[in-house]
């Protein structure tokens, strides 16, 4: 850790493990430092950083105000999956913020990523740790396939507790804003928070809006293979996805499923995975985005996934499969396509 924390201070970049995704990290302090993060991942540079901090005190150095509600959210969910918006101070560089007025701060709780941010100089700029186009890498074996070769060191702590990226909410709007759903979810912030609004490009396939968190605007992981969201009963979203699989077979092309434990058994195509069980929500978004890059090693051509309600952690789940799809959604009601 003391190594890993001298490649952070001497400019160098750490990948290491969050209790979300891998990050990518640099020191947040160093304009040069998040120059070479947008470098190693292939992404645009106006799209902004989280900086990650390891203690409660180095909060207020890095923005305007440590505000009441930002306490209080700190106070309830730090360490944790929850990343904050607030004006910045100077100190932090513009090339960290994408040129933003505004900083994203997140106190992560896996202890390899606290470790590394207090041996790092307490400031770690970090995006997800994957190549800009594919999905957040869960273990480190997905960073390598993405990062060697072009970062300084790779930390392995295992594969992530969560899955998902962190809830991101905006406190420089009132009422405050989630921009990006994760596993800390309207309802708990609504509860410290009072009211708790919901950006409304999050769900929406064209809402006519552009997205507030700049990232959320670029088109974000696709899989190569061209993927269906279907919704319905089990029993037509079964029968619904093997006729597809069928067809789509018969015309050549390699097909997957993303399916639950529940009726995995009755499908048929080349390659079928189970998220877990569908009672068990935190399985299913600890296996998505493992799933999702098989797929692509193994150069399925269609993929069809099941449909997750959009309460509570299910919000993230939908948010992150409908990006990957495209919005390519289709809701069975009885025999007909709407
Ligand atoms: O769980 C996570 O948050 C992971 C781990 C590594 O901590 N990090 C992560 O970073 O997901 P990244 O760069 O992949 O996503 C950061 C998102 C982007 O959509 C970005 O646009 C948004 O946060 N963001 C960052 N700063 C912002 C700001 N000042 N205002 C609005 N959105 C911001
Ligand atoms: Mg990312």
């Amino acid at each position: 850790m003391q190594e890993a924390g001298e490649v952070l201070r001497r400019g160098g970049l750490v990948a290491f493990p969050t209790e979300t995704v891998y990050g990518l990290g640099g020191d947040a302090l160093n304009p040069a430092s998040s120059k070479k993060i947008y470098e190693a991942k292939g992404r645009p540079s106006d799209n902004p950083l989280i900086v990650h901090i390891a203690r409660m005190e180095d909060l207020a150095p890095i923005v305007k105000e440590v505000t009441e509600e930002a306490r209080r959210i700190a106070e309830a969910f730090w360490p944790g999956p929850l990343t904050m918006i607030l004006p910045k101070a100077e100190k932090v560089p513009y090339e960290t913020t994408g040129g933003l007025e505004t900083v994203a701060v997140r106190m992560p709780s896996h202890p390899v990523a606290q470790k590394l941010i207090l041996c790092g100089g307490g400031y770690v700029a970090a995006p997800s740790a994957n190549l800009s186009g594919r999905p957040s890498p869960t273990t480190a074996k997905y960073v390598i396939e993405d990062m060697d070769g072009r970062i300084d060191m790779i930390l392995d702590g295992g594969e992530g507790d969560i899955g998902l990226e962190s809830t991101i909410v905006d406190l420089t709007v009132s009422p405050p804003q989630i921009l990006r759903p994760g596993y800390i979810t309207q309802d708990m912030l609504t509860q410290v928070l009072g009211q708790v609004g919901v950006d409304r490009t999050i769900l929406e396939a064209d809402s006519g809006q552009a997205p507030r968190a700049p990232g959320m605007k670029y088109r974000h992981y696709a899989p190569r293979g061209e993927l269906t969201i279907i919704s319905g009963l089990a029993e037509q979203v079964t029968a619904y996805i093997n006729a597809r699989a069928e067809e789509d077979q018969a015309a050549g092309h390699k097909v997957g499923v993303i399916g639950t434990d529940e009726v995995l058994p009755q499908y048929r195509a080349d390659i079928v995975r189970s998220l877990g069980s569908r009672q068990d929500e935190d399985s299913i978004a600890r296996h998505l985005y493992a799933i999702l890059r098989e797929f692509d090693d193994e150069q399925v051509t269609r993929i069809y996934s099941e449909c997750f309600e959009a309460t509570g952690l299910g919000q993230a789940i939908m948010n992150r499969l409908l990006k990957a799809a495209g919005h390519k959604l289709i809701v069975l009601d009885g025999n007909r396509e709407a």
